[in-house]
């Protein structure tokens, strides 16, 4: 099947939800070049907000020709100036006028790219054809020059109702069955970024077309190990303490997690058996550490395991180790199993219920089912419950851990 990222670019710009004043700003720079004072257009805003697709759709439907020049092929002055310059002498069978795109401009760096940057200031002053330059921050010092000699116009950040429609104009046509509550549950998290958005749709309904609330739950879990991902990278990518040291901050799991995260990817990453060796010191100091905190509630330990598993883990070795390792969870988290088994619980126990009133099963889970293990705190309840439904010692275990007793 055809990605659906690919299915679906923007073939017209109705195509290009929540930017339409964006993109009647661009059409008319591009329609009244002739007229306009600057020769350029810089657009901006976040990844996956349209920016590259309107170029297109605007060309398109106003018959022109897209001349797509990279921004590295700026580094080399000559290259730029054959490149550009053949397309813009050479006259279009066909197309009504050509716009010339340099898309992604913050890829130009540094110093070694000055030059690169000149050479897109000196082609807007001579060109005779529109430009359109695309950015994520335009904003940074280096672009300045560029900033004074362009129209600037911002693709705003899609708000979520544009994602919900993006997303039902692809569910109806997929035919994908879906819940509105949980699609524009789905709308908010993707954080304005369609494409971001596309790709999530993507993972969540490619075999079962249908979206519910365990597509959710799905997505929520894949985020979290997307940023321990980073996470380890940060640390086993860098000899440098002060980024490693970081690496945790933003991480929702647990610091069990971490340890197990760490141990189960390091040796796959660490191939130098001796960095291996005091890798793995460091992870079990860090492990001694944690045992001493849960004994003697010595919490002030805690900056101290951090950072060993980051800046000690990061220094063991000399170099970074420049082969790509795919890290994974450990066999011993099982998360998601954990929680179809926790799932499975649940729908043990309705059932049981179920059986015992003569009700069916589903409307247990919804009517009885939140109640119970709050009334499971009541102990005199709790072994009433448990012999009239013969509960077995897993069955209690799950409602105890419902409402932590
Ligand atoms: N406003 C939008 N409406 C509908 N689809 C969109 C929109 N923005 C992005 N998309 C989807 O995301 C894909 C990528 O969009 P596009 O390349 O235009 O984004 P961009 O703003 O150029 O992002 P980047 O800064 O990462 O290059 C498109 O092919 C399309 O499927
Ligand atoms: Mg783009």
């Amino acid at each position: 099947m055809q990605p659906l990222i690919q299915k679906y670019i923007p073939k017209t710009t109705k195509d290009v939800f929540g930017q339409d004043d964006s993109i009647k700003q661009l059409k008319n720079f591009i329609v009244n070049f002739k007229k306009e004072k600057k020769k350029s257009a810089l657009i901006y805003g976040s990844s996956g907000t349209g920016k590259t697709s309107s170029v297109y759709t605007i060309a398109n439907e106003i018959g022109y020709e897209v001349i797509e020049v990279n921004a590295s092929d700026f580094r080399n002055a000559e290259q730029i100036n054959q490149k550009v310059g053949n397309a813009i002498k050479q006259q279009s069978l066909f197309a009504k006028g050509k716009i010339i795109l340099v898309d992604e401009i913050d890829g130009l760096s540094g110093h070694e790219d000055r030059g690169g940057i000149q050479a897109i200031t000196k082609l807007i002053g001579d060109s005779s054809y529109p430009i359109i330059l695309t950015a994520t921050n335009p904003f940074d010092n280096k672009f300045s020059s560029l900033r004074s000699k362009s129209n600037l116009m911002e693709f705003k950040q899609l708000d979520y109702l544009s994602i919900f429609n993006i997303f039902k104009k692809i569910c109806d046509n997929e035919k994908i069955k879906y819940d509105e509550e949980i699609l524009k549950a789905l709308s908010r998290r993707a954080g304005g970024d369609a494409r971001a958005a596309i790709n999530d749709l993507q993972m969540l309904a490619q075999n079962k077309k249908e979206l519910t609330k365990e597509s959710l739950e799905e997505l929520a879990e894949r985020n979290k190990t997307d940023s321990i991902m980073t996470a380890l990278n940060k640390i086993f990518k860098t000899t440098d303490i002060k980024i490693a040291i970081s690496a945790f901050d933003n991480v929702k799991e647990d610091l069990d997690e971490q340890l197990l995260w760490i141990d189960e990817n390091l040796p796959k990453e660490y191939t130098k058996p001796q960095e291996l060796a005091k890798a793995y010191e460091m992870l079990s100091k860090a492990d001694v550490f944690k045992r001493r905190i849960k004994r003697w509630q010595h919490y002030r330990f805690l900056v101290y395991i951090n950072a060993l598993i980051t800046a000690g883990i990061a220094s063991a070795k000399n170099e970074k180790y420049k082969n790509l390792v795919q890290y994974k969870p450990t066999g011993r988290i099982l998360k998601l199993w954990w929680a179809n088994q926790k799932a499975a619980k649940k729908k043990e126990i309705a059932a049981r219920i179920a059986e015992k009133t003569h009700s069916s099963k589903k409307e247990i889970i919804k009517s009885t089912m939140p109640y119970l293990p709050i009334i499971f705190k009541n102990k005199e309840m709790r072994s009433n419950i448990i012999n009239y439904l013969n509960l077995n010692e897993e069955e209690v275990e799950w409602l105890k851990s419902q409402v932590k007793i």
